[in-house]
């Protein structure tokens, strides 16, 4: 049996389990995929053991994801944000790839977003949002970042070719815009949105990386003027999807890892 799993600290409430199990399940693969907790100071020890023990493939999430580049031979697009999210223990060094880009562009795709030519505004500087800013800048979007810290949004900015904004900002950039992407933590089990409700209109496609609750108050303000609304378990379905099809080399079966994704979440 292959395993994977999730390494990170904290990991017990990750919904990662019942979407890959689900998805080996839906295929008749013979693996499992469970969390690691792993100690802060044991990363390189937590790696080299796995790597020994033959587990097939990890997900790395906090604390670890900008750590672990420097013991896996990272692709491209890794590298270029800074983080590393899926290893794959096949190849000797593992490699490290970062799905998240490609969980938002398959995200946004899945809902018909226009990428290409857009205006895109992603609020939030930290590592979602580096994940998006680059994956908006490669797709030929034209990238607009706005960070409560503003020297952070001109940081990224400045990485992909962008523009920074403080955020402030947004709601008379968003007005002109194409594409919001929330990708802070605002709107996490509080009813509280990053966006002021003045700037949505009924053009703008609106994603949340925020997936509790599903509907945040910024997708309900999206949604009471037309906007288009994709909620943050896309994001989250779409990352795994993409390690699942690196770790397994097989077509993921999208409709059963969603399925067992949103019952995860509704628990
Ligand atoms: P992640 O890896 O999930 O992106 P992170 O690197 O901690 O997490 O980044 C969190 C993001 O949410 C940052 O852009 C942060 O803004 P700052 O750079 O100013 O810290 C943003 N954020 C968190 N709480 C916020 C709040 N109450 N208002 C506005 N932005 C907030």
């Amino acid at each position: 049996m292959d395993v994977y799993g999730l390494m990170g600290n904290p990991v017990e409430h990750s919904l990662s389990p019942p979407m890959h199990n689900a998805g080996f399940e839906a295929l008749d693969i013979d693996a499992t995929y469970g969390t690691f907790e792993t100690h802060p100071d044991l990363l390189e020890a937590a790696l080299r053991g796995a790597s020994a023990l033959g587990i097939a493939g990890v997900n790395v999430t906090v604390p670890f994801k900008q750590d672990v580049l420097s013991f896996v031979d990272p692709e491209e697009i890794a590298t270029r944000i800074g983080a590393v999210n899926t290893i794959d223990f096949g190849t000797d060094p593992p490699t490290g790839y970062n799905t998240d880009a490609h969980g938002a562009r398959r995200a946004l795709e899945h809902h018909d977003a226009e990428i290409a030519d857009s205006t895109a505004v992603v609020v939030g500087a930290g590592g979602a949002a580096r994940a998006i800013g680059y994956m908006l800048a490669d797709a030929g979007a034209d990238p607009h970042i706005a960070n409560r810290t503003e020297h952070r949004a001109v940081e990224l900015a400045d990485d992909i070719g962008g523009t920074a904004h403080p955020l402030s900002a947004v709601g008379s950039i968003i007005e002109t815009a194409d594409v919001l992407i929330n990708a802070t933590s605002v709107g996490m089990e509080e009813d509280a949105s990053p966006v002021r409700e003045e700037g949505l209109h009924e053009g703008l496609v609106v994603m949340d990386a925020v997936y509790s609750p599903l509907e945040t108050r910024l997708l309900r303000d999206a949604s009471a003027v037309g906007a288009t609304t994709i909620d943050g378990s896309w994001m989250l379905l779409y990352q795994g999807v993409r390690a699942f099809e690196i770790w397994t080399e097989r077509d993921p079966p999208v409709e059963a890892m969603r399925s067992a994704l949103r019952t995860a979440l509704a628990d």
